[in-house]
């Protein structure tokens, strides 16, 4: 695949002039649900990098995806598609095939955890429907993938899929995040089974957006409030283009030696200890919060207090 050099230099909205770094590129974006969804920003940033870009949609969010895409600059096509029927997946590839003559590269922008799923304890959530999680959040990403070894060139593709840092255990993601687990495996054995096709497979660990899925999640807000003390670069939970630019960059000919990988595009948060800041509204003077957090922790050998030198906030995930 022969790509134009990306260009750079600011745009009116302050974001590096992209145009041409995906050029002639045919691109299916699935999981488009609202103008939200993480997909709906990525089709945007690929279309305006030069990509010729379908979309597919949950049949139930059909109509809300096409409303959100005629906001483009140049509306797409929608095809409708539940990404856990081996049938509708046929009818999705052929779809495609018609409408752009083949398949550069896919985007996976699917999850789905029942609610009982999420939030407690993993001990106390019902196990009978782990089932729908895994093949909506999981099975359907190595899906995509035979459906971009089909309809690709010989010159080869790019799968990118959409994962949340599952390197460690969450506060109540439970059984999501266990999927997020999978996948980030799936995406190795991908890369693994793909790459002799020259076709890469790669996950952009995003940090967190409002989306419907995730403000779906109980206690969301908590880990909202995590990135907020945590992130070096901060975080702007409403901007799912910073997502999207990093999958543009992997689906691109930039990225033409990298696969198996996991981008992180969390503000930096996955690359920090502890949390850098106090919340809002707690002290900022830190031996003030040394003496809220630990007035009451005492050496059992002599008594004197610890020298604890990082302040310690209730409900810290990090
Ligand atoms: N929002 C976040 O904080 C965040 C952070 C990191 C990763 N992600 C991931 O980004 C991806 C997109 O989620 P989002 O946050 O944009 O939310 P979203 O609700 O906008 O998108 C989720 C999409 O999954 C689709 N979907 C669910 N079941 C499906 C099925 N059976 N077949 C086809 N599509 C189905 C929904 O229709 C929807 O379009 C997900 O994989 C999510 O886990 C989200």
């Amino acid at each position: 695949m022969t790509r134009a050099a990306p260009s750079s230099g600011p745009q009116a909205d302050g974001r590096l002039d992209t145009g041409g770094r995906l050029d002639g590129f045919r691109l299916l974006v699935t999981g488009i649900a609202t103008a939200d969804s993480i997909a709906f920003a990525t089709a945007r940033s690929a279309q305006r990098a030069g990509a010729r870009v379908v979309a597919s949609a949950f049949p139930r969010d059909g109509d809300r995806a096409r409303q959100a895409v005629s906001t483009l600059d140049d509306p797409i096509p929608v095809v409708e598609c539940d990404a856990t029927s081996a049938g509708d997946l046929d009818r999705l590839g052929t779809s495609v095939d018609e409408l752009l003559g083949g398949l550069d590269g896919v985007v996976h922008a699917i999850a789905y955890a029942p609610t009982e799923l999420l939030g407690g304890t993993l001990l106390d959530a019902p196990t009978d429907r782990v089932g729908i999680a895994f093949t909506t959040s999981v099975v359907s990403y190595v899906a995509l993938g035979r459906l971009l070894a089909e309809l690709a060139p010989a010159a080869g593709g790019s799968l990118v899929g959409l994962d949340f840092d599952a390197s460690g255990a969450w506060p109540v993601y439970n059984w999501m995040g266990i999927c997020k687990a999978a996948l980030e495996s799936a995406n190795r054995y991908l890369a693994r089974d793909l790459g002799p096709r020259r076709i890469r497979a790669n996950l952009v660990a995003a940090g967190p957006l409002h989306t419907r899925a995730a403000d779906a999640i109980p206690g969301f807000g908590h880990l909202l409030e995590a990135w907020e003390t945590t992130a070096p670069l901060g975080w702007d939970p409403t901007d799912a283009a910073v997502a999207a630019e990093a999958v543009c960059f992997l689906l691109s000919e930039a990225a033409a030696a990298i696969t198996g990988e996991i981008l992180h595009v969390d503000g930096g948060y996955h690359a920090m200890a502890a949390p850098l800041r106090p919340m809002a509204g707690e002290p900022t003077d830190p031996s003030a919060a040394r003496t809220t957090a630990h007035d009451e922790v005492t050496d059992v050998d002599d008594g004197r207090p610890f020298d604890m030198t990082l302040p310690v906030r209730e409900g810290a995930t990090r």
